[in-house]
């Protein structure tokens, strides 16, 4: 079943895909999702509200977007989840995606349990994410480079961080050859002058919220230790 959904981008989806964006968006947004405050009695019940009619769209929109009182405004961390960024939804999308999981949970939307399709963890975005631990040591599964006579080389390389003065630095400290055959399975490129970029860099911060970023690294000239220079970090 497709319905077209009332937003700027009139676009046709499947409503079981949507709902398990909704529910992604439930679940994750701000690192513990929006039950970390909703699930609380005090707090507004959203599908008590939804069920009761006493809540329509627009005001759940307006206030994702602007916030009210203690509700922070949500449009960032919404735009911000795995499968929003996959799905390539607009904010009304995105906002549509929840207030229809929500009258889902409500009965107001008939779809057997069975029906609304799970997104599977490593299905999040067309991006390659990797993993920044709580030490800041992250792991490149396939690194793709090209020799200076044109060969093509995989390997598995383990980086830790290793700042100096006020430079972020990383140091790979585990290469592993994984040989030239092309898998297809999702690579980062080392350019010829060594620089790489990860385009989606995940990091959960101690206090369980999620930041996702995208980070470019060059070279960095040193006589003792190979090392890698973080010199662009965006928080996306
Ligand atoms: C940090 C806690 C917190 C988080 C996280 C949070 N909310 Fe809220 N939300 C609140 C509080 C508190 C209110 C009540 C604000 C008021 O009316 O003063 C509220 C109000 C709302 C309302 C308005 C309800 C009404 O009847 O006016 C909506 C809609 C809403 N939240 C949706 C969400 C959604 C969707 C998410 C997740 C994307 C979310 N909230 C995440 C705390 C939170």
């Amino acid at each position: 079943m497709t319905i077209p959904l009332q937003t700027s981008i009139a676009k046709e989806v499947n409503l079981q895909q949507h709902i398990a964006i909704g529910k992604k968006i439930y679940d994750r947004s701000f690192g513990r999702g929006c039950g970390a405050c909703h699930d609380i009695s005090s707090n507004p019940q959203l599908v008590e509200l939804i069920t009761a009619k006493q809540l329509d769209k627009d005001v759940f929109n307006n206030v994702l977007e602007n916030g009210k009182n203690a509700m922070p405004k949500a449009t960032a961390a919404i735009m911000a989840v795995g499968p929003v960024v996959k799905a390539n939804y607009n904010k009304y999308q995105a906002f549509d995606a929840v207030y229809t999981f929500l009258e889902y949970q409500g009965n107001q939307r008939q779809v057997s349990e069975s029906d609304v399709i799970d997104i599977p963890a490593d299905d999040e975005t067309n991006a390659f994410i990797i993993t920044l631990n709580a030490d800041l040591s992250f792991t490149i599964p396939r690194l793709e480079y090209f020799d200076q006579t044109g060969n093509r080389l995989f390997f598995e390389v383990d980086f830790v961080f290793s700042p100096e003065e006020n430079r972020l630095l990383f140091e790979p400290v585990s290469i592993r050859e994984l040989g030239s055959a092309d898998n297809g399975e999702q690579t980062i490129l080392l350019n010829g002058d060594l620089s790489f970029e990860i385009s989606f860099l995940k990091y959960i911060a101690p206090e369980g919220e999620q930041h996702n970023f995208q980070v470019e690294f060059s070279f960095f000239p040193s006589t003792e230790k190979l090392l890698f220079q973080v010199i662009n970090l965006t928080e996306i």
